[in-house]
């Protein structure tokens, strides 16, 4: 069964969210390089692959339905997000639009009988509530280490621990 085009347009929008989300986290990352907080850059950095991988899951599942995948333009991210707590609250917030992005998708797909499409998002249902979580996680340590530098320095070296 072909693609609706609806259905299409919104999957293409969600590849596009997906590398803005990666985009980001790039930025993010950038900012922690500059400030020297390595770890939660390399951090920013494993999560932007891993954004990068959830747009490429779009873009295999458009072309497995044979739809026509288009790249829109990606938006230019902020430069600078405050503190590591705010960048942080900043991820989540992101997160939770994305969730939402994702919910709406499923909806779409089940009122228009696209058991296909229901099925591949699944994945990104179960993907947001980990990703949420990891996010929160994060914020709730920074919120104990509070402006202690020596805090937020062991922090980042926990980070950047991540594979
Ligand atoms: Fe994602
Ligand atoms: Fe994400």
């Amino acid at each position: 069964m072909e693609l609706q085009e609806k259905i299409l347009e919104k999957l293409n929008q969600q590849l596009n969210n997906e590398l803005y989300a990666a985009y980001i986290y790039q930025a993010m990352g950038a900012q922690f390089e500059a400030e020297g907080l390595e770890g939660f850059a390399s951090w920013m950095d494993a999560q932007t692959r891993e954004e990068l991988e959830h747009a490429r899951k779009f873009y295999d599942y458009i072309n497995e339905r044979g739809g026509r995948v288009e790249l829109e333009a990606i938006d230019k991210p902020p430069s600078d997000f405050g503190s590591p707590l705010e960048a942080f609250q900043k991820a989540l917030e992101h997160e939770e639009m994305v969730t939402d992005k994702i919910n709406q998708l499923v909806k779409l797909a089940r009122e228009e009988d696209d058991y296909a499409t229901e099925s591949f998002l699944q994945w990104f249902v179960d993907e947001q509530v980990e990703e949420e979580e990891s996010v929160n996680a994060i914020i709730d340590k920074l919120e104990m280490v509070g402006d202690s530098d020596s805090g937020i320095y062991l922090l980042s070296k926990e980070l950047g621990r991540r594979e």
